[in-house]
Protein backbone atom coordinates (compact mmCIF):
# COMPACT_ATOMS: atom_id res chain seq x y z
CA UNK A 1 0.00 0.00 0.00
CA UNK A 2 1.06 3.45 -0.66
CA UNK A 3 2.11 5.62 1.80
CA UNK A 4 2.32 9.59 2.05
CA UNK A 5 6.31 10.01 2.14
CA UNK A 6 7.19 11.79 5.20
CA UNK A 7 9.23 15.29 3.84
CA UNK A 8 12.76 15.05 5.20
CA UNK A 9 14.24 18.49 6.26
CA UNK A 10 17.83 19.21 8.23
CA UNK A 11 17.83 21.71 11.32
CA UNK A 12 20.58 23.25 12.83
CA UNK A 13 21.46 21.93 16.30
CA UNK A 14 21.79 22.80 18.41
CA UNK A 15 19.18 25.66 17.92
CA UNK A 16 21.30 29.46 18.04
CA UNK A 17 21.18 31.38 20.67
CA UNK A 18 20.51 34.93 19.72
CA UNK A 19 20.32 38.05 21.68
CA UNK A 20 19.31 41.64 21.98
CA UNK A 21 20.72 44.84 23.61
CA UNK A 22 19.51 44.17 27.24
CA UNK A 23 21.98 40.56 26.69
CA UNK A 24 24.84 42.77 26.15
CA UNK A 25 27.34 45.10 27.46
CA UNK A 26 30.24 46.92 25.48
CA UNK A 27 33.77 46.29 27.32
CA UNK A 28 35.15 49.62 27.96
CA UNK A 29 39.03 49.82 25.57
CA UNK A 30 41.66 51.78 26.40
CA UNK A 31 40.71 55.38 24.93
CA UNK A 32 42.96 58.45 23.34
CA UNK A 33 39.08 60.31 23.05
CA UNK A 34 39.96 63.06 25.55
CA UNK A 35 36.47 64.88 24.58
CA UNK A 36 32.94 63.96 23.71
CA UNK A 37 33.44 66.65 21.24
CA UNK A 38 36.21 65.23 19.21
CA UNK A 39 33.71 62.30 18.17
CA UNK A 40 32.31 62.35 15.35
CA UNK A 41 28.25 61.35 14.59
CA UNK A 42 28.32 61.74 11.09
CA UNK A 43 26.78 58.62 9.07
CA UNK A 44 24.75 57.22 6.32
CA UNK A 45 20.79 56.48 6.20
CA UNK A 46 21.63 54.92 2.96
CA UNK A 47 24.32 54.83 -0.12
CA UNK A 48 24.36 58.34 -1.01
CA UNK A 49 22.08 59.76 1.94
CA UNK A 50 24.40 61.63 4.33
CA UNK A 51 23.34 62.43 7.93
CA UNK A 52 25.21 64.51 10.96
CA UNK A 53 23.68 62.65 13.21
CA UNK A 54 22.65 58.65 13.42
CA UNK A 55 18.72 59.04 13.86
CA UNK A 56 15.27 58.15 11.69
CA UNK A 57 12.33 59.32 13.02
CA UNK A 58 10.04 56.04 12.30
CA UNK A 59 8.03 56.15 9.92
CA UNK A 60 4.50 55.87 12.03
CA UNK A 61 1.49 57.77 11.85
CA UNK A 62 2.16 59.02 15.63
CA UNK A 63 5.38 59.55 14.97
CA UNK A 64 6.38 61.31 12.04
CA UNK A 65 4.42 64.04 9.52
CA UNK A 66 5.81 67.17 8.40
CA UNK A 67 7.13 68.69 11.64
CA UNK A 68 9.05 66.11 12.99
CA UNK A 69 10.71 65.54 9.95
CA UNK A 70 11.60 69.02 10.12
CA UNK A 71 13.05 69.13 13.24
CA UNK A 72 15.01 66.01 12.92
CA UNK A 73 16.75 67.22 9.62
CA UNK A 74 17.58 70.40 11.06
CA UNK A 75 18.93 68.04 14.32
CA UNK A 76 20.98 66.68 11.86
CA UNK A 77 18.95 63.25 11.76
CA UNK A 78 16.47 62.46 9.34
CA UNK A 79 12.40 61.27 9.55
CA UNK A 80 10.86 59.02 7.06
CA UNK A 81 7.06 60.19 6.62
CA UNK A 82 4.57 57.40 7.21
CA UNK A 83 2.78 56.15 4.11
CA UNK A 84 -1.10 55.66 6.35
CA UNK A 85 -2.45 58.52 4.37
CA UNK A 86 -3.46 59.19 1.19
CA UNK A 87 -0.76 59.95 -1.67
CA UNK A 88 -1.30 63.38 -1.75
CA UNK A 89 -1.10 64.08 1.60
CA UNK A 90 1.81 62.26 1.61
CA UNK A 91 3.62 64.58 -0.79
CA UNK A 92 2.30 67.82 0.52
CA UNK A 93 4.54 66.51 3.58
CA UNK A 94 7.25 65.88 1.60
CA UNK A 95 6.91 69.48 0.08
CA UNK A 96 6.30 71.14 3.16
CA UNK A 97 9.65 69.75 4.68
CA UNK A 98 11.27 70.94 1.06
CA UNK A 99 9.69 74.41 1.56
CA UNK A 100 11.10 74.82 5.15
CA UNK A 101 14.41 76.51 4.52
CA UNK A 102 16.64 76.88 1.11
CA UNK A 103 19.41 78.87 -0.06
CA UNK A 104 17.63 79.98 -3.20
CA UNK A 105 13.93 80.33 -3.18
CA UNK A 106 13.32 79.18 -6.79
CA UNK A 107 9.88 79.65 -6.76
CA UNK A 108 9.01 83.33 -4.86
CA UNK A 109 5.77 84.73 -4.61
CA UNK A 110 5.26 87.52 -7.04
CA UNK A 111 2.31 90.00 -7.72
CA UNK A 112 1.63 92.73 -10.38
CA UNK A 113 2.39 96.13 -9.84
CA UNK A 114 -1.32 97.34 -10.51
CA UNK A 115 -2.22 95.21 -7.57
CA UNK A 116 -4.34 96.67 -5.01
CA UNK A 117 -3.45 96.76 -1.24
CA UNK A 118 -5.68 94.21 -0.82
CA UNK A 119 -4.50 91.44 -3.11
CA UNK A 120 -1.55 92.25 -2.03
CA UNK A 121 -2.45 91.27 1.88
CA UNK A 122 -3.77 88.41 0.37
CA UNK A 123 -0.72 87.77 -1.83
CA UNK A 124 1.94 87.77 2.36
CA UNK A 125 -0.60 84.84 3.84
CA UNK A 126 0.47 82.14 1.21
CA UNK A 127 -0.22 78.80 2.84
CA UNK A 128 2.88 77.61 1.67
CA UNK A 129 5.14 78.69 4.88
CA UNK A 130 3.76 79.28 8.29
CA UNK A 131 2.66 82.85 8.77
CA UNK A 132 3.04 83.84 5.14
CA UNK A 133 5.44 85.43 3.10
CA UNK A 134 7.31 88.69 4.38
CA UNK A 135 7.93 89.72 0.49
CA UNK A 136 6.41 89.95 -2.64
CA UNK A 137 8.51 90.64 -6.14
CA UNK A 138 7.08 92.82 -8.30
CA UNK A 139 6.73 91.33 -11.58
CA UNK A 140 5.20 92.61 -14.94
CA UNK A 141 3.63 90.18 -17.64
CA UNK A 142 7.16 89.02 -19.05
CA UNK A 143 8.20 88.17 -14.95
CA UNK A 144 10.60 90.73 -15.16
CA UNK A 145 11.85 92.91 -11.35
CA UNK A 146 10.45 95.81 -10.84
CA UNK A 147 10.48 95.94 -6.97
CA UNK A 148 9.93 94.70 -3.99
CA UNK A 149 6.70 95.10 -1.58
CA UNK A 150 7.01 94.64 2.10
CA UNK A 151 4.12 94.45 4.68
CA UNK A 152 5.20 97.42 6.24
CA UNK A 153 5.18 99.30 2.96
CA UNK A 154 1.56 98.91 2.61
CA UNK A 155 0.70 97.93 6.38
CA UNK A 156 -0.71 101.62 6.77
CA UNK A 157 -1.16 103.14 3.35
CA UNK A 158 -4.74 104.19 2.44
CA UNK A 159 -6.66 101.44 0.19
CA UNK A 160 -6.50 102.92 -2.54
CA UNK A 161 -2.71 102.55 -3.22
CA UNK A 162 -1.14 100.03 -5.96
CA UNK A 163 1.86 98.71 -5.28
CA UNK A 164 3.67 99.91 -7.87
CA UNK A 165 2.71 103.33 -5.44
CA UNK A 166 4.59 101.34 -2.70
CA UNK A 167 7.14 99.24 -3.74
CA UNK A 168 11.14 99.54 -3.05
CA UNK A 169 11.80 100.19 -6.84
CA UNK A 170 14.51 97.26 -8.49
CA UNK A 171 16.79 100.18 -8.68
CA UNK A 172 16.82 100.48 -5.34
CA UNK A 173 17.59 96.49 -4.46
CA UNK A 174 20.68 94.20 -4.16
CA UNK A 175 19.71 92.15 -7.34
CA UNK A 176 22.40 89.15 -7.85
CA UNK A 177 22.94 87.56 -11.74
CA UNK A 178 23.97 84.88 -10.16
CA UNK A 179 22.72 81.20 -8.33
CA UNK A 180 26.30 80.67 -7.65
CA UNK A 181 26.28 81.83 -4.06
CA UNK A 182 27.21 80.52 -0.47
CA UNK A 183 25.33 80.82 2.78
CA UNK A 184 28.67 83.38 3.94
CA UNK A 185 27.88 85.39 0.86
CA UNK A 186 24.96 85.90 0.89
CA UNK A 187 24.99 86.87 5.01
CA UNK A 188 27.85 89.53 3.92
CA UNK A 189 25.54 90.70 0.97
CA UNK A 190 22.41 91.10 3.32
CA UNK A 191 24.49 93.12 6.03
CA UNK A 192 26.56 94.86 3.82
CA UNK A 193 23.47 96.28 2.14
CA UNK A 194 21.18 96.08 5.04
CA UNK A 195 19.01 93.84 3.56
CA UNK A 196 17.02 91.01 3.95
CA UNK A 197 15.99 90.07 0.65
CA UNK A 198 17.96 89.80 -2.46
CA UNK A 199 16.70 88.49 -5.58
CA UNK A 200 18.17 86.90 -8.04
CA UNK A 201 17.47 87.84 -12.09
CA UNK A 202 18.93 86.85 -15.73
CA UNK A 203 19.87 88.86 -18.19
CA UNK A 204 16.81 89.42 -19.31
CA UNK A 205 16.17 90.74 -15.61
CA UNK A 206 13.50 88.07 -15.55
CA UNK A 207 13.18 86.72 -11.77
CA UNK A 208 14.85 83.42 -10.99
CA UNK A 209 15.33 83.09 -7.30
CA UNK A 210 15.03 85.00 -4.05
CA UNK A 211 17.56 84.83 -0.68
CA UNK A 212 15.74 85.64 2.04
CA UNK A 213 17.26 86.80 5.86
CA UNK A 214 14.59 83.91 7.52
CA UNK A 215 16.52 81.45 5.51
CA UNK A 216 20.17 82.45 5.89
CA UNK A 217 19.10 82.70 9.58
CA UNK A 218 17.98 79.13 9.69
CA UNK A 219 21.27 77.91 7.82
CA UNK A 220 23.48 79.93 9.72
CA UNK A 221 21.45 78.65 13.38
CA UNK A 222 21.21 75.00 12.40
CA UNK A 223 25.42 74.05 11.20
CA UNK A 224 24.57 70.46 11.25
CA UNK A 225 21.57 70.15 9.01
CA UNK A 226 21.25 67.41 7.33
CA UNK A 227 20.29 69.37 3.57
CA UNK A 228 20.30 68.50 0.18
CA UNK A 229 22.32 70.27 -3.09
CA UNK A 230 20.26 73.49 -2.58
CA UNK A 231 20.70 73.75 1.59
CA UNK A 232 16.58 72.43 1.60
CA UNK A 233 16.03 69.94 4.28
CA UNK A 234 16.25 66.10 4.02
CA UNK A 235 13.29 63.76 4.27
CA UNK A 236 12.37 60.01 3.40
CA UNK A 237 9.29 58.94 2.85
CA UNK A 238 7.82 55.10 3.04
CA UNK A 239 5.90 53.28 0.10
CA UNK A 240 4.24 50.10 0.55
CA UNK A 241 4.43 46.96 -1.62
CA UNK A 242 1.20 47.21 -4.04
CA UNK A 243 1.17 48.27 -7.90
CA UNK A 244 -0.45 51.79 -6.18
CA UNK A 245 2.54 52.25 -4.93
CA UNK A 246 4.78 52.59 -8.04
CA UNK A 247 2.72 55.76 -8.75
CA UNK A 248 2.68 56.93 -4.82
CA UNK A 249 6.78 56.60 -5.28
CA UNK A 250 7.07 58.42 -8.69
CA UNK A 251 4.59 61.26 -6.56
CA UNK A 252 6.58 61.04 -3.96
CA UNK A 253 10.52 61.45 -5.85
CA UNK A 254 8.54 63.90 -7.97
CA UNK A 255 7.75 65.94 -4.62
CA UNK A 256 11.51 66.21 -3.91
CA UNK A 257 11.72 63.17 -1.99
CA UNK A 258 15.60 62.27 -0.93
CA UNK A 259 15.08 58.56 0.14
CA UNK A 260 12.41 56.13 -0.20
CA UNK A 261 11.73 53.02 1.90
CA UNK A 262 9.82 50.31 1.58
CA UNK A 263 7.82 49.26 4.56
CA UNK A 264 6.85 45.72 5.07
CA UNK A 265 6.15 43.72 7.63
CA UNK A 266 8.40 40.54 6.17
CA UNK A 267 11.11 42.31 4.13
CA UNK A 268 12.29 39.30 2.64
CA UNK A 269 9.95 38.25 0.85
CA UNK A 270 9.14 38.20 -2.98
CA UNK A 271 6.68 41.56 -2.35
CA UNK A 272 9.60 43.48 -1.58
CA UNK A 273 12.63 42.18 -3.81
CA UNK A 274 9.57 42.41 -7.21
CA UNK A 275 8.63 46.09 -5.71
CA UNK A 276 12.63 46.79 -5.10
CA UNK A 277 13.31 46.15 -8.25
CA UNK A 278 10.55 47.83 -10.06
CA UNK A 279 11.91 50.93 -8.06
CA UNK A 280 15.12 50.84 -9.14
CA UNK A 281 14.39 50.01 -12.43
CA UNK A 282 11.97 52.76 -13.10
CA UNK A 283 13.74 55.91 -14.22
CA UNK A 284 11.01 57.83 -12.15
CA UNK A 285 12.21 56.64 -8.75
CA UNK A 286 15.53 55.63 -9.29
CA UNK A 287 17.05 59.09 -9.07
CA UNK A 288 16.53 58.76 -5.58
CA UNK A 289 18.21 55.90 -2.80
CA UNK A 290 15.70 53.20 -2.15
CA UNK A 291 16.22 51.77 1.27
CA UNK A 292 13.82 48.15 1.94
CA UNK A 293 13.01 46.22 4.71
CA UNK A 294 12.63 44.87 7.71
CA UNK A 295 14.75 41.98 7.64
CA UNK A 296 16.39 40.08 10.00
CA UNK A 297 19.17 37.68 8.41
CA UNK A 298 21.82 37.34 6.49
CA UNK A 299 19.95 35.79 3.67
CA UNK A 300 17.91 38.44 3.41
CA UNK A 301 20.42 41.19 3.70
CA UNK A 302 22.16 38.86 0.23
CA UNK A 303 18.83 38.85 -1.44
CA UNK A 304 18.13 42.66 -1.00
CA UNK A 305 21.13 43.92 -1.42
CA UNK A 306 21.00 41.61 -5.12
CA UNK A 307 18.02 43.49 -5.90
CA UNK A 308 19.97 46.95 -5.87
CA UNK A 309 18.88 48.35 -1.87
CA UNK A 310 20.80 51.11 -1.43
CA UNK A 311 20.10 50.64 2.55
CA UNK A 312 18.44 47.80 4.61
CA UNK A 313 16.35 48.26 7.93
CA UNK A 314 16.37 45.68 10.39
CA UNK A 315 14.12 44.69 13.13
CA UNK A 316 11.71 41.81 12.59
CA UNK A 317 9.44 42.34 15.83
CA UNK A 318 11.68 44.47 18.76
CA UNK A 319 9.37 47.53 18.58
CA UNK A 320 7.97 48.56 21.68
CA UNK A 321 3.87 48.14 20.00
CA UNK A 322 4.96 45.45 17.89
CA UNK A 323 3.51 41.85 19.13
CA UNK A 324 4.42 40.11 15.36
CA UNK A 325 6.35 37.77 17.88
CA UNK A 326 3.65 36.81 19.68
CA UNK A 327 1.08 36.23 17.05
CA UNK A 328 3.35 34.94 14.40
CA UNK A 329 6.05 33.30 16.67
CA UNK A 330 8.67 35.10 14.39
CA UNK A 331 11.17 37.53 14.63
CA UNK A 332 15.01 37.74 15.59
CA UNK A 333 16.40 39.06 18.78
CA UNK A 334 17.58 42.37 17.59
CA UNK A 335 21.35 42.38 17.85
CA UNK A 336 21.89 39.16 16.63
CA UNK A 337 19.79 40.49 13.91
CA UNK A 338 21.81 43.59 13.00
CA UNK A 339 25.13 40.95 13.78
CA UNK A 340 23.55 38.75 11.25
CA UNK A 341 22.83 41.67 8.47
CA UNK A 342 25.47 43.95 8.83
CA UNK A 343 28.22 41.05 8.39
CA UNK A 344 26.89 40.99 4.82
CA UNK A 345 25.84 44.98 4.16
CA UNK A 346 29.01 45.56 5.30
CA UNK A 347 30.87 43.65 2.63
CA UNK A 348 28.50 45.34 0.13
CA UNK A 349 28.72 49.03 1.61
CA UNK A 350 25.18 49.05 2.25
CA UNK A 351 24.42 51.31 5.23
CA UNK A 352 21.94 49.13 7.86
CA UNK A 353 19.12 50.81 10.25
CA UNK A 354 18.72 49.60 13.16
CA UNK A 355 14.94 49.87 13.22
CA UNK A 356 12.77 49.12 16.89
CA UNK A 357 13.68 48.21 20.55
CA UNK A 358 15.76 51.03 21.28
CA UNK A 359 15.21 52.53 24.62
CA UNK A 360 18.23 53.69 26.09
CA UNK A 361 20.96 55.58 24.67
CA UNK A 362 23.16 52.71 25.12
CA UNK A 363 21.30 51.08 22.96
CA UNK A 364 22.25 53.64 20.29
CA UNK A 365 25.80 52.60 20.83
CA UNK A 366 25.22 48.57 21.06
CA UNK A 367 23.33 49.03 17.21
CA UNK A 368 26.20 51.03 15.93
CA UNK A 369 29.12 48.08 17.76
CA UNK A 370 26.95 45.45 15.61
CA UNK A 371 27.62 47.41 13.18
CA UNK A 372 24.46 49.70 12.13
CA UNK A 373 24.75 53.21 10.63
CA UNK A 374 21.74 54.67 12.05
CA UNK A 375 18.77 53.93 14.85
CA UNK A 376 15.42 54.26 14.06
CA UNK A 377 13.39 55.41 16.68
CA UNK A 378 9.60 55.58 17.19
CA UNK A 379 9.17 55.22 20.92
CA UNK A 380 11.39 57.51 21.77
CA UNK A 381 10.06 60.67 19.75
CA UNK A 382 6.43 59.89 19.93
CA UNK A 383 5.71 61.55 23.51
CA UNK A 384 7.71 64.99 22.09
CA UNK A 385 5.85 68.25 20.47
CA UNK A 386 6.74 67.35 16.92
CA UNK A 387 5.44 64.09 16.81
CA UNK A 388 1.72 63.82 15.47
CA UNK A 389 -1.63 64.09 18.06
CA UNK A 390 -2.61 66.20 21.05
CA UNK A 391 -0.91 65.94 24.34
CA UNK A 392 -3.68 63.86 26.87
CA UNK A 393 -3.37 63.58 30.56
CA UNK A 394 -3.76 60.04 31.90
CA UNK A 395 -3.69 59.16 35.54
CA UNK A 396 -2.90 63.01 36.09
CA UNK A 397 0.51 63.15 33.43
CA UNK A 398 0.59 64.22 30.08
CA UNK A 399 0.81 61.68 27.84
CA UNK A 400 1.19 61.44 23.93
CA UNK A 401 -0.59 58.04 21.92
CA UNK A 402 1.93 55.54 19.94
CA UNK A 403 0.48 52.84 18.24
CA UNK A 404 1.51 49.75 16.05
CA UNK A 405 0.84 50.62 12.27
CA UNK A 406 -0.58 46.94 11.89
CA UNK A 407 -2.95 47.58 14.46
CA UNK A 408 -6.56 48.07 14.01
CA UNK A 409 -6.22 51.96 14.95
CA UNK A 410 -3.47 52.88 12.31
CA UNK A 411 -5.17 51.12 9.41
CA UNK A 412 -8.74 52.44 10.41
CA UNK A 413 -7.57 55.90 10.54
CA UNK A 414 -5.60 55.05 7.51
CA UNK A 415 -8.79 53.91 4.88
CA UNK A 416 -10.19 57.02 6.98
CA UNK A 417 -7.43 59.52 5.54
CA UNK A 418 -7.62 57.49 1.95
CA UNK A 419 -11.81 57.47 2.23
CA UNK A 420 -11.29 53.67 1.72
CA UNK A 421 -13.43 52.57 5.10
CA UNK A 422 -15.81 50.12 4.35
CA UNK A 423 -17.66 48.35 7.26
CA UNK A 424 -16.30 44.50 6.95
CA UNK A 425 -12.91 45.74 5.73
CA UNK A 426 -11.20 44.80 9.39
CA UNK A 427 -12.80 41.01 9.64
CA UNK A 428 -9.71 39.14 8.31
CA UNK A 429 -7.17 41.99 9.90
CA UNK A 430 -5.24 40.30 12.42
CA UNK A 431 -3.28 42.79 14.55
CA UNK A 432 0.49 42.60 14.78
CA UNK A 433 0.76 46.13 16.64
CA UNK A 434 -0.78 47.55 19.90
CA UNK A 435 -1.62 51.03 20.96
CA UNK A 436 -0.58 52.77 23.83
CA UNK A 437 0.98 56.09 25.67
CA UNK A 438 4.24 57.72 26.60
CA UNK A 439 4.89 60.69 28.86
CA UNK A 440 5.36 63.80 26.86
CA UNK A 441 8.69 64.80 26.79
CA UNK A 442 8.95 68.06 25.27
CA UNK A 443 10.97 69.53 22.13
CA UNK A 444 12.52 66.54 20.21
CA UNK A 445 15.53 68.80 20.24
CA UNK A 446 16.56 67.91 23.60
CA UNK A 447 15.99 64.04 23.33
CA UNK A 448 17.96 64.37 20.66
CA UNK A 449 20.70 65.89 22.64
CA UNK A 450 20.45 63.05 25.56
CA UNK A 451 20.09 60.29 22.79
CA UNK A 452 23.35 61.64 20.86
CA UNK A 453 25.84 62.83 24.07
CA UNK A 454 25.21 58.93 25.51
CA UNK A 455 26.64 57.70 21.60
CA UNK A 456 29.22 59.91 22.10
CA UNK A 457 29.82 58.83 25.42
CA UNK A 458 29.19 55.06 24.16
CA UNK A 459 32.31 55.62 21.11
CA UNK A 460 34.34 57.33 23.61
CA UNK A 461 34.86 53.78 25.87
CA UNK A 462 35.09 52.29 22.43
CA UNK A 463 38.32 54.33 22.05
CA UNK A 464 36.63 55.19 18.02
CA UNK A 465 36.24 58.74 16.68
CA UNK A 466 34.19 57.41 14.20
CA UNK A 467 30.50 55.66 13.61
CA UNK A 468 31.75 52.98 11.30
CA UNK A 469 34.59 52.13 13.34
CA UNK A 470 32.58 50.84 16.37
CA UNK A 471 32.40 47.43 15.35
CA UNK A 472 36.32 47.58 14.84
CA UNK A 473 36.52 48.96 18.41
CA UNK A 474 33.92 47.35 20.15
CA UNK A 475 33.99 43.96 21.94
CA UNK A 476 30.60 42.92 23.57
CA UNK A 477 30.15 40.90 26.82
CA UNK A 478 26.97 38.83 27.64
CA UNK A 479 24.87 39.48 30.96
CA UNK A 480 23.11 37.24 33.26
CA UNK A 481 20.41 38.61 35.10
CA UNK A 482 22.33 39.70 38.01
CA UNK A 483 24.47 41.79 35.66
CA UNK A 484 21.13 43.49 34.25
CA UNK A 485 19.78 44.47 37.62
CA UNK A 486 23.01 45.74 38.36
CA UNK A 487 23.31 47.85 35.43
CA UNK A 488 20.12 50.03 36.67
CA UNK A 489 19.40 52.55 39.47
CA UNK A 490 19.60 50.32 42.64
CA UNK A 491 20.02 50.26 46.60
CA UNK A 492 19.50 53.68 46.47
CA UNK A 493 15.96 55.18 49.07
CA UNK A 494 13.66 57.10 46.58
CA UNK A 495 13.96 60.82 47.20
P1 LIG B 1 10.20 51.47 18.83
O1 LIG B 1 10.64 50.42 19.76
O2 LIG B 1 11.24 52.53 18.59
O3 LIG B 1 9.96 50.72 17.45
O4 LIG B 1 8.88 52.07 19.23
C1 LIG B 1 9.50 51.38 16.31
C2 LIG B 1 9.39 50.40 15.17
O5 LIG B 1 8.39 49.41 15.41
C3 LIG B 1 7.96 48.88 14.18
N1 LIG B 1 6.50 48.86 14.16
C4 LIG B 1 5.77 47.75 14.24
N2 LIG B 1 6.16 46.47 14.31
N3 LIG B 1 3.88 45.83 14.39
C5 LIG B 1 5.20 45.51 14.35
O6 LIG B 1 5.52 44.33 14.36
C6 LIG B 1 3.42 47.10 14.32
O7 LIG B 1 2.22 47.37 14.35
C7 LIG B 1 4.44 48.12 14.22
N4 LIG B 1 4.36 49.47 14.12
C8 LIG B 1 5.66 49.89 14.07
C9 LIG B 1 8.50 49.79 13.09
O8 LIG B 1 9.58 49.11 12.49
C10 LIG B 1 8.92 51.01 13.87
O9 LIG B 1 9.91 51.79 13.23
Amino acid sequence: MATTPVPTFDRPEPIPVALTYDDVLLVPKRSAVRSRRDVSTKTFLSRRVRLNIPIVASNMDTVCEAAMAVAMAREGGIGILHRFCSVEEQCAMVRKVKRAQSLIVDDPRTIAPTATKAEALLGFAWEGRKGGVRSLMVVDGFRRLLGIVTPSDIQFSSDRVTVSDVMTPRDKLKVLTTTQVSVDDARQLMHQHRTSNIPIVNGENQLVGLITGSDIAKLLNNVHASLDTRSRLLVGAAVGVKSADISRAEALVAAGVDALVIDIAHGHSDFCLDMLKALKANPKTNTVDIIAGNIATAEAARDLIAGGADGLKVGVGPGSICITRLVAGSGVPQLTALLDVCRVARRAGIPVIADGGVRTAGDVSKAMAAGASTVMLGNMLAGTDESPGKVLVKDGKKVKIIRGMAGYGANISKAEREQQLEDDVFLDLVPEGVEGSVAYKGAVGSILKQVVGGLRSGMSYCGVTRIEDMPKGASFVRMTTAGLKESGPHDISKL
